[in-house]
């Protein structure tokens, strides 16, 4: 199995999801994904995490990103798992959650840690880690993270990188540390100063590599 990395081309699969079949790419079409599993269904970060994305729907929906879920659980019990995340997060999860429990995608996606012992089901198989994957409508991944069982993810961060992403596809930026939406962004290293001055208003020299405009719309 090739090593994913960024720039690598999300491997295309078929799978059983709470809202019916998909073909990964079909599903994907035009617009960006964002692929992220969790450990284990009726687990409590897990919960957290599931709702806060879920509540979210409209920050995804206007940046063009779907996003769907995985863990080696069945389908039938990430249906009533819904269940409590709605009630508990008070919300009406929408997106669908892929239900991995031969491990097929997660074993596409490099998503399970043979060496995490704290990580396993009740048959002493690997459960999922808590893996993002931010994938274009080209299906290239432009975001890996892997977090640990016990740690929440940032859905905040993972939305600043996807803002990021789409500015600095559209303009020749790059964005600056703890960057948020709307404050100064970088001059690409490949665009001269003198080029520079040209598109973007304002642009300061700090140094010769470091030159700062503010955001482009
Ligand atoms: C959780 O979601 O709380 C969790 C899942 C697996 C292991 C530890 C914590």
């Amino acid at each position: 199995m090739p090593t994913l990395r960024l720039g690598s081309t999300a491997p295309d699969f078929e799978a059983e999801t709470t809202k019916g079949t998909i073909r990964f790419h079909e599903w994907i079409g035009n617009s960006w994904a964002i692929l992220f599993s969790h450990p284990d269904d009726f687990t409590p970060v897990c919960t957290t995490e599931l709702a806060e994305v879920s509540r979210r729907a409209g920050d995804f929906e206007k940046r063009n990103v779907k996003v769907i879920g995985l863990s080696a659980n069945s389908l039938e019990s990430h249906h009533k798992w819904v269940l409590d995340i709605n009630e508990w997060g008070k919300t009406d999860l929408q997106y669908p959650i892929i239900a991995d429990s031969d491990r097929k995608v997660a074993t596409l996606y490099d998503m399970l840690d043979y060496q995490d012992a704290s990580n396993v089901d009740k048959k002493g198989l690997p459960l999922t880690v808590r893996t993002v994957f931010v994938i274009d409508p080209k299906k290239t991944i432009r975001l890996t993270l892997a977090y640990p069982a016990s740690s929440g993810r940032n859905f905040d961060e993972i939305i600043r990188v996807v803002d990021s992403l789409q500015l600095g596809d559209k303009h020749k930026v790059t964005t600056p540390v703890n960057w948020r939406p709307g404050d100064d962004v970088i001059v690409h290293p490949s665009v001269p100063t003198e080029e520079a001055r040209k598109i973007y208003p304002n642009v300061v020299e700090h140094k010769y590599y470091l030159r700062t405009t503010a955001q482009p719309a």
